[in-house]
């Protein structure tokens, strides 16, 4: 049975320093939930505090309803696999994976099929006998999950644990976790920075920002919905542009909004009213140069980046805003040329001067 993980009012102080201001989250059991945040944000602070690793200073953490906020981190049933994962240079494989177990005092005969099932989930099964440093940086990430997995913790919590790898590794690490996370089914909680990973593993995102939750969804969710301006420019990779207008005129089904020069009408009712100053925002997936769509301004390409499945444009807008552009495909556009960009008027985000969604 998995397990869930509800956060009440959790608040961390560092003497004076108050780094996460009240969080309330639930978890449920089974889920995969992804931290993503800026750097400083309180992701490995909030997983420090689940893990019991850090003192809760406000607030309550629940797992499975019962209060862990006293309870040591050895009896709460969570194994953490952290970025940089210290194997014993000196211990086979075998013997990195037995260790723990050893010192919670368990029996050769317990320990070898626990040992033996965590190589075979995570196809290191031929790889026991070897030295860590005989080993790939994936294969030594691996060894660090496989000490989580002997565990048998009812959670695994995962601090930017594929950070160190190369990009090729990280794609297959990554298949990996969330295979392993279907296979064994337990409640995860996962912190990253990398914008794949959280839109591609998880059951939820919780965006984080200065200690507190911008918003928590489902990552489509958070794509097509974001709450605020934060939450717009943080999910989704290349980032929203985000471009300066004003409501002309707000109806009960449309909106008249001025952006780079031309009125455009939106096919919903704004949360604003007219001579506001708002933010448009618009993904550079959701641009085109083609005529289809809503015309939105010509602007001047000062870079194309050619990527074989895609063309990025970096460009300036009329009155000197920069915009960029991602188009399917190999695009023939000339660095320095004009080009009319277009858009979807349903695609499009509207923020008003606090960063929230109208
Ligand atoms: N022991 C400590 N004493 C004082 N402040 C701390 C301590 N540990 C962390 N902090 C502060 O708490 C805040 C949150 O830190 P945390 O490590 O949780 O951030 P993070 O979101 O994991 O960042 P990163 O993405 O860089 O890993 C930061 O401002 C940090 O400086
Ligand atoms: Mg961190």
């Amino acid at each position: 049975m998995a397990t869930s993980v509800v956060l009440q009012k959790v608040e961390k102080r560092y003497g004076s320093l108050d780094v996460i201001h009240g969080i309330d989250l639930t978890i449920d059991p089974g889920e995969f939930t992804v931290f993503v945040g800026p750097s400083g944000c309180g992701k490995s602070t909030l997983l420090r505090m689940i893990a019991g690793l850090e003192e809760i200073s406000g607030g309550a953490l629940l797992l499975d309803n019962e209060r862990m906020n006293e309870v040591a981190p050895a009896k709460r049933g969570i194994a953490m696999v952290f970025q940089s994962y210290a194997l014993y240079p000196h211990m086979s494989v075998y013997k990195n994976l037995a260790f723990g177990l050893e010192t919670a005092g368990y029996k050769k005969a317990e320990i070898e099929p626990k040992v033996r099932r965590a190589a075979e989930i995570l196809q290191i099964e031929k790889l026991l006998e070897r030295k860590p440093k005989a080993l790939s940086g994936g294969q030594r990430q691996r060894v660090a999950i496989g000490r989580a997995i002997v565990r048998e913790p009812r959670i695994f919590l995962f601090d930017e644990p594929l950070s160190n790898l190369d990009a090729e590794l990280r794609v297959q690490m990554r298949v990996e976790i969330s295979r392993l996370h279907s296979s064994l089914g337990n409640t995860m909680i996962y912190v990253t920075h990398d914008q794949v990973e959280a839109m591609t593993m998880a059951d939820k995102i919780v965006v984080l920002n200065s200690g507190r939750i911008e918003q928590v969804g489902a990552p489509l969710d958070l794509y097509n919905n974001p709450a605020n301006r934060f939450v717009a420019g943080f999910i989704g990779s290349p980032k929203m542009n985000f471009l300066k207008a004003k409501i002309d005129q707000v109806n009960d089904g449309d909106t008249t909004v001025s952006v780079c020069g031309s009125a455009i009408r939106l096919p919903r009712r704004l949360k604003g009213s007219a001579g506001q100053d708002v933010t448009f925002g618009i993904r550079p997936e959701h641009l085109g140069v083609a005529d289809a769509g809503t015309a939105l301004a010509t602007v001047n390409v000062d870079l194309v980046e050619n990527l074989g499945g895609a063309t990025m444009l970096y460009t300036t807008t009329p009155d000197g805003q920069q915009l960029t552009i991602a188009l399917d495909g190999q695009q023939k556009v000339e660095r320095g040329t004009n080009v009319k960009t277009s858009f979807d008027p349903a695609r499009c985000h509207v923020f008003d001067a606090s960063g929230a969604t109208i």
